[in-house]
């Protein structure tokens, strides 16, 4: 089975709001796939159902050959999901060596294979200089990049990244992808939220288009750049909330 991430029928309903519909689809080991759609389309409704902030309403989620549909958070990050937060989730009177230490708790229960794990993030993660300073004192980008390093230190098989370029300059966003793409060639997959079209159509093996709460189109980046559906709904209708 080539698939790290099958998802079928994912379903999310709020009360009387159908945040997510009928979701369907899967990542490939290795892939990176991006996840586009206006705001309140569903996608971090999505990424909290395949993380265990909450269960599905219908549908079935299974994870490297593992039904994760109904597992918590903790159990999911254990099994190899690890994900950022779109608000920053790092404890700001911590250092950044200890949030990231945190995460790599989730990793392994050893504290001393726990710190070297951290420090080898931090290093990948480009935080070195700043592994003794408070989270408080980061800016947004460092915020971001640390919130990556967190979920990073998991030891995810798949990383979910929900809108971790929001707010980056384009030179902030350029360092933010080629993280990314490291972290994507140490074999882990990639589902990333992200709103700035140029970085998802660059990075993403396929996309998918939520809207609404329902998939409108999933393909290469060619593909739905092409789609009517995709251009009438959101590249062409004025919504592209960057
Ligand atoms: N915990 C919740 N309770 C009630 N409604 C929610 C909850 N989380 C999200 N929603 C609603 O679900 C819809 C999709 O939200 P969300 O998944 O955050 O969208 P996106 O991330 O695409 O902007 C929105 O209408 C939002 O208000
Ligand atoms: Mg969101």
């Amino acid at each position: 089975m080539n698939s790290i991430l099958q998802v079928n029928d994912a379903t999310k309903k709020f009360s009387g709001l159908m945040a997510n519909e009928g979701i369907t689809f899967h990542v490939d080991r290795g892939e990176i796939v991006g996840v586009v759609g206006p705001n309140g389309a569903g996608k971090t409704t999505l990424f909290n159902s395949l993380s265990g902030v909450h269960q599905l309403t219908r549908g079935s989620i299974i994870f490297d050959g593992t039904d994760i549909t109904k597992l918590n958070s903790h159990k999911i990050c254990k099994l190899g999901i690890g994900r950022t937060f779109q608000i920053p989730q790092a404890i700001v009177t911590l250092t950044v060596e200890e949030n990231v230490l945190i995460g790599a708790l989730c990793h392994t229960n050893n504290m001393k294979e726990a710190r070297q794990h951290a420090d080898e993030t931090i290093e990948v993660c480009g935080l070195a200089a700043l592994a003794k300073k408070p989270a408080s004192i980061l800016n947004v980008a460092q915020k971001k990049r640390l919130e990556i390093a967190r979920a990073y230190a998991t030891d995810p098989k798949l990383l979910l990244l929900d809108e971790t370029m929001a707010g980056l300059t384009a030179t902030e966003r350029v360092e933010s992808v080629k993280l990314i793409e490291k972290i994507n060639a140490k074999g882990v997959s990639i589902l990333m939220i992200e709103h700035n079209m140029d970085v998802v159509m660059r990075v993403s093996n396929r996309v998918i288009v939520l809207d609404a709460g329902k998939v409108l189109a999933i393909g290469t980046p060619e593909e739905v750049t092409s789609n009517e559906a995709v251009i009438n709904a959101y590249l062409g209708g004025g919504k592209k909330d960057a």
